[in-house]
C-alpha cells in the first residue's frame, strides 16, 4: 500500500551566498556539483551546510520587504538540507520524494549523488530515491534552489510585472510504493443535459476513469489482481467496478474504468458545488482518491454557459503572493484567498494569473463554486527553443496536476500577452487538448484580430481610460464567430492605493463598474475578470516606483479598498446583503469640499437617507449609468431632501433649491452654469431671500457646519423593508483597537507544511471602521506554539493592517498581542490543533 509521509519539517537553510565566510568560495563548489561531480565538492558544500538555520517548509530564502527594495536582493541561491532516516520499503517497492513547487530551478543530491534538477517555478515534480537511500544510516538531503531569473525559464527572458520569490514554497512529501501502483487518475465525468429542481442542478451522469500503473513493468506475477474503482457521495457508496489485471490492461500500462449510466446525480455548480469522492484500488497494493465533480461548461459566441443556463462570469485576477513571505504561505491563507473571492467580492471565476497556482487554493474553489481559468507561465515574452520546450513542459505539467478539478473551465495555452506564434501555439493548443479533450482553450492577449487557435478569445481590455470608451467591439476584435471573455481590465489604467483619496478611491470602483456593466450589455461576452485581486510586487519597470503594483481591488493585506465593493455589491442578496458608500462624508476630504456625489454600492432596492436623523429621501439604483449591472450603485446626489419643508417653499422653489444645492455642492460654485445662476435668481426673487441667506441655506441644510451630531445614515429597503443601515459621520477619532484573527482554530498536519491565519490589527472610529489616515506604529507580541510571518513591528496603513501568525508544528494555544500607542493592548488566542 502507497504510504504518503509529510516532509515539511526539520529542515535547514543558509544562503548560498551567506555561506562565503567560511574560506571557501560557494559558487566554485556550487560549480562543482552542478556538473554531477559526487566527491569532495559535494561534501564540501554539505559541510558548508552544517551552519544552516533550522527551517519548516513552505520557505522563502529571503524575507520580501513591504515595498522600497531592489528586487536583485532575491536574486540569490540556497542550500537546504535535511537529515532522515530511511524508510522500509517493501519488496520491490520505491520510494519517491514529492516536492509541490520550488522556485524557480533547483538541483538535489542524496548521500552526495545527484537525484536530479527541475525548472520551473510552479509544478510539481517527483524523484525517484530508492536507489540512493542508505538503509540503516542517516541519509541526508540536500536541495541547492536558484531564485535567479533564469532566461531560458519562463516567465523570465524579457520583462515581468511580478516578481518569483524563491525557495522550497510548496509542500513535500515523501511516498512509499509496492512494486506496482497507480500514478494518477483521470476522471473525465459527463454530465449529460443538466437540469434545474429548486436551487439544485442535477445531471444524468456518465464517467470513464483512466488509472495511470507505473512500477514493474510487466505488472508480471499480478496474477489474479482486481483493479476496483467506486464512486462515494459523503462516504456513501454510489457505483463500483472491478476489474483483473487481464481484463484491463491495455498495454500502455492504463486502464480505463467505465460508468456510462450513473443515473440522476448532483451537478457541480456555483450554486451548490457537489463534490464526489473517487477511489480507485489496486487489490491490497495501492489505493487512490481524488474528488470529482459533474458539470457542463461551455464557453460560446452567446456567452458561458453553466448545467444549461447562461452565466455571466464576473472575475478577478489573482497573484500568489503575500507580504514578507512572497509565495511561501500555508494551506489557510491559500484558501482563505478562495473564500475573500466567493463569499467577500462575490466573484464567479478567478483568473489564477500567470501560473498555476497552489492545489489548497484550486481545492478550495472547488468547494466553494468558484470557477477557474489557469494558464501557463509567462509574461509577454517568448524564448527560444529550450525556452519554448520548457513552456510546453509546463504546461502538460499543470494539466496533468488540475484535469481532475471541476472548478477550472479554461486552459491558457498563451503566455499572457505575447504575440501571435503559429507553430509555438499551435503546438500548445494540441498539447492542452490531447491531455484534456473535455476542456476549452484560451489564451490571453491584448492584441486584436490575432489568430485564434484556441477555442476562446480572451483579451485584455484596457479600453476604459475614465472616459466614455469602456470596451473594445467584441467583433472587431475576435470576429463574430469566437466565444469571448475580457481577462483584464482597469489595473495599470488607474492605479489606486487603499491611502489614497476618496476621490480617486471612488472613481476606481467606478472604472471596474463601468467596464463590468459595459461587458454585461453584450451577450456575446462570456465574462469580465478585472486586473486585480490583490496588490501585489513587482519589477521597477512597473507599479509605483516602490516596487509595488497598486492595481488590486484590495491591498496586499486583502483588505478591501472601495473598489471591491463594486464586485461585492452584485451578488444575490439572497447570499449577502450588501450596503456601503464609497465615502466617509468627511466635509473636506474632496476637492473643493465637495461631498456631492455619493455611490452607494448596494443589492438592495434603493437606499433612505437619513442626516442627522431627519430622513432626507429615498434613491434608487443609477440604471442610466449601468443599464446592464443586476445591482447598479445608488447615488446620492442630494443631501437636504425633504429637511427643507421646514422652510415652507413652495413645491417648485424647493425643487429649484434642492437641484442648484446639489450641484454647487458636487461641482463647486463654478460649475453653475448661466442659467442656474439665473435660477438662484429667480427663486431668491420669488422667496424674498438675498444671496446671503440662500448661501446660509446651502451652509446649514448642505455642509451644516457647526450643526452639532451631523451625521448621515444610509438604510438599505429591500421588498418595502428596510434591511441593513450604516452610519457616517464626524465620530472619526480613534476609539478603539480591533484585533481579530480569520481563524480561531489553526490545525495543520504534523511534519507537514504549517498553516497559518490572517491576523488584522486596526484603529477604529465610532462606525467601527479604519480609520483611514492612522499611521501609527503597531508592536506584537507572540506567545506560545507559533510565529509571526515578518516583522514584529510595523505601522498601520490607513488605519489597518494584518499580518500571518503561523503554526510551529505543536499544539497549544498562540497568544497574540497587539500594541499601539493611545489604545488598550489588545489580545487574542489561536488554538493550534493537529489533524489528520
Ligand atoms: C497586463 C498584464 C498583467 C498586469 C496588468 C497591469 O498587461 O497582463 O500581468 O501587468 O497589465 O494592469
Amino acid at each position: 500500500m502507497r504510504k504518503v509521509s509529510p516532509f515539511c519539517a526539520g529542515w535547514r537553510f543558509a544562503l548560498v551566498d551567506g555561506l562565503a565566510g567560511t574560506g571557501k568560495d560557494p559558487f566554485a563548489v556550487t560549480g562543482a556539483a552542478v556538473t554531477g561531480a559526487t566527491g569532495a565538492a559535494v561534501e564540501a558544500l554539505f559541510a558548508l551546510g552544517y551552519s544552516a538555520a533550522p527551517v519548516d517548509i513552505p520557505h522563502s530564502m529571503v524575507p520580501l520587504p513591504d515595498n522600497h527594495f531592489d528586487e536583485a536582493s532575491l536574486f540569490v541561491e540556497g542550500l537546504y538540507l535535511k537529515d532522515f532516516d530511511a524508510p522500509d520499503i517493501p519488496p520491490g517497492g520505491r520510494v519517491f520524494l514529492d516536492f509541490e513547487g520550488v522556485a524557480s530551478a533547483c538541483r538535489l543530491w542524496l548521500n552526495g549523488r545527484p537525484l536530479g534538477e527541475h525548472r520551473g517555478a510552479y509544478t510539481p515534480f517527483s524523484l525517484d530515491i530508492t536507489d540512493f537511500l542508505l538503509p540503516g544510516e542517516a541519509n541526508r538531503l540536500m536541495v541547492l534552489v536558484s531564485a535567479r531569473e533564469n532566461p531560458e525559464i519562463p516567465p523570465f527572458g524579457g520583462v515581468v510585472d511580478y516578481l518569483v520569490p524563491g525557495g522550497i514554497y510548496r509542500g513535500v512529501s515523501l511516498r512509499i510504493q509496492d512494486r506496482v501502483w497507480l500514478e494518477e487518475l483521470f476522471a473525465r465525468p459527463k454530465a449529460g443535459k443538466a437540469f434545474r429542481e429548486g436551487v439544485r442542478y442535477f445531471c444524468q451522469a456518465e464517467l470513464s476513469v483512466e488509472a495511470r500503473l507505473r512500477g514493474d513493468a510487466k505488472l508480471s506475477g499480478l496474477g489474479e489482481t482486481l483493479f476496483h474503482a467506486r464512486l462515494e457521495k459523503d462516504g456513501t457508496l454510489l457505483a463500483s467496478a472491478a476489474a483483473k489485471t487481464k481484463d484491463c490492461l491495455d498495454g500502455s500500462g492504463s486502464l480505463v474504468f467505465r460508468f456510462p449510466s450513473l443515473g440522476r446525480l448532483e451537478a457541480w455548480d456555483v450554486e451548490a458545488p457537489s463534490l464526489y469522492d473517487l477511489r480507485v484500488g489496486l487489490g491490497d497494493m495501492d489505493g487512490l482518491s481524488i474528488r470529482i465533480g459533474f458539470r457542463e461548461a461551455e464557453f460560446t459566441t452567446k456567452g458561458f454557459f453553466l448545467n444549461g443556463r447562461r452565466l455571466f462570469l464576473r472575475g478577478l485576477n489573482r497573484h500568489q503572493s503575500w507580504p514578507s513571505v512572497g509565495y511561501a504561505m500555508g494551506p489557510g491563507p491559500q484558501r482563505k484567498d478562495a473564500e475573500i473571492l466567493f463569499r467577500d467580492y462575490g466573484v464567479r471565476i478567478v483568473r489564477a494569473s500567470h501560473y498555476p497556482q497552489s492545489r489548497h487554493f484550486l481545492d478550495a474553489c472547488d468547494e466553494l463554486g468558484l470557477l477557474a481559468f489557469e494558464e501557463l507561465p509567462g509574461w509577454q515574452h517568448i524564448g527560444g527553443p529550450v525556452w519554448k520546450d520548457q513552456a510546453l513542459n509546463d504546461l502538460s505539467d499543470l494539466i496533468l496536476r488540475d484535469r481532475n478539478h471541476p472548478s477550472i473551465v479554461l486552459w491558457g495555452t498563451r503566455i499572457n500577452e505575447s504575440r501571435d506564434d503559429h507553430d509555438f501555439y499551435t503546438r500548445s493548443a494540441a498539447l492542452a487538448r490531447k491531455l484534456d479533450p473535455d476542456r476549452q482553450t484560451g489564451g490571453v492577449r491584448y492584441l486584436k484580430q490575432s489568430e485564434l487557435l484556441e477555442d476562446v478569445y480572451t483579451f485584455n481590455d484596457f479600453t476604459h481610460g475614465g472616459g466614455a470608451a469602456r470596451i473594445a467591439d467584441r467583433r472587431r476584435t475576435a470576429g463574430p464567430q469566437a466565444p469571448y471573455m475580457i481577462t483584464e481590465h482597469n489595473g495599470h489604467m488607474f492605479p489606486t492605493k487603499r491611502f489614497d483619496q476618496e476621490e480617486r478611491l471612488g472613481e476606481h470602483a467606478r472604472r471596474h463598474a463601468r467596464v463590468l456593466d459595459a461587458a454585461m450589455g453584450d451577450q456575446g461576452i462570456s465574462g469580465c475578470i478585472g486586473w486585480c485581486a490583490f496588490d501585489y510586487h513587482t519589477h521597477k519597470d512597473f507599479g509605483s516606483g516602490d516596487r509595488i503594483c497598486y492595481h488590486g481591488v484590495a491591498d496586499m493585506d486583502r483588505i478591501p479598498k472601495y473598489a471591491a465593493l463594486a464586485y461585492e455589491s452584485q451578488q444575490d442578496p439572497a447570499r449577502k446583503i450588501v450596503l456601503e458608500a464609497a465615502s466617509l462624508f468627511a466635509k473636506g476630504e474632496r476637492g473643493a469640499a465637495r461631498l456631492l456625489p455619493i455611490e452607494v454600492y448596494t443589492n438592495c432596492d434603493a437606499v433612505d437617507l437619513y442626516r442627522s436623523g431627519a430622513l432626507v429621501g429615498r434613491f434608487y439604483p443609477d440604471r442610466r449609468t449601468y443599464p446592464n449591472l443586476e445591482h447598479p450603485p445608488v447615488i446620492l446626489d442630494d443631501l437636504i431632501g425633504l429637511r427643507i419643508d421646514a422652510e415652507g417653499f413652495s413645491a417648485r422653489d424647493k425643487k429649484l433649491f434642492l437641484r442648484l444645492a446639489s450641484k454647487a455642492m458636487a461641482g463647486g460654485p463654478d460649475s453653475l452654469g448661466l442659467l442656474d445662476k439665473a435660477g438662484f435668481g429667480l427663486f431668491m426673487a420669488r422667496t424674498g431671500l438675498a444671496y446671503p441667506a440662500v448661501e446660509d441655506l446651502v451652509k446649514r441644510y448642505g455642509l451644516a457646519w457647526g450643526v452639532p451630531e451631523d451625521c448621515f445614515e444610509i438604510a438599505g429597503i429591500l421588498g418595502g423593508k428596510e434591511v441593513a443601515r450604516r452610519r457616517y459621520g464626524p465620530e472619526t477619532d480613534a476609539r478603539r483597537l480591533g484585533l481579530s484573527a480569520d481563524e480561531a482554530v489553526l490545525s495543520f498536519q504534523p511534519g507537514g507544511e504549517w498553516n497559518a491565519t490572517r491576523v488584522t490589527v486596526q484603529a477604529l472610529d465610532g462606525y467601527d471602521r479604519p480609520c483611514r489616515f492612522s499611521f501609527l506604529p503597531v508592536r506584537v507580541e507572540l506567545e506560545g506554539p507559533g510565529r509571526v510571518l515578518g516583522p514584529k513591528e510595523f505601522s498601520l496603513v490607513g488605519g489597518a493592517r494584518a499580518f500571518w501568525v503561523a503554526t510551529a508544528g505543536r499544539e497549544g494555544i498562540i497568544r497574540v498581542a497587539a500594541e499601539v500607542p493611545g489604545f488598550a493592548r489588545q489580545t487574542i488566542l489561536i488554538t493550534a490543533e493537529a489533524s489528520e
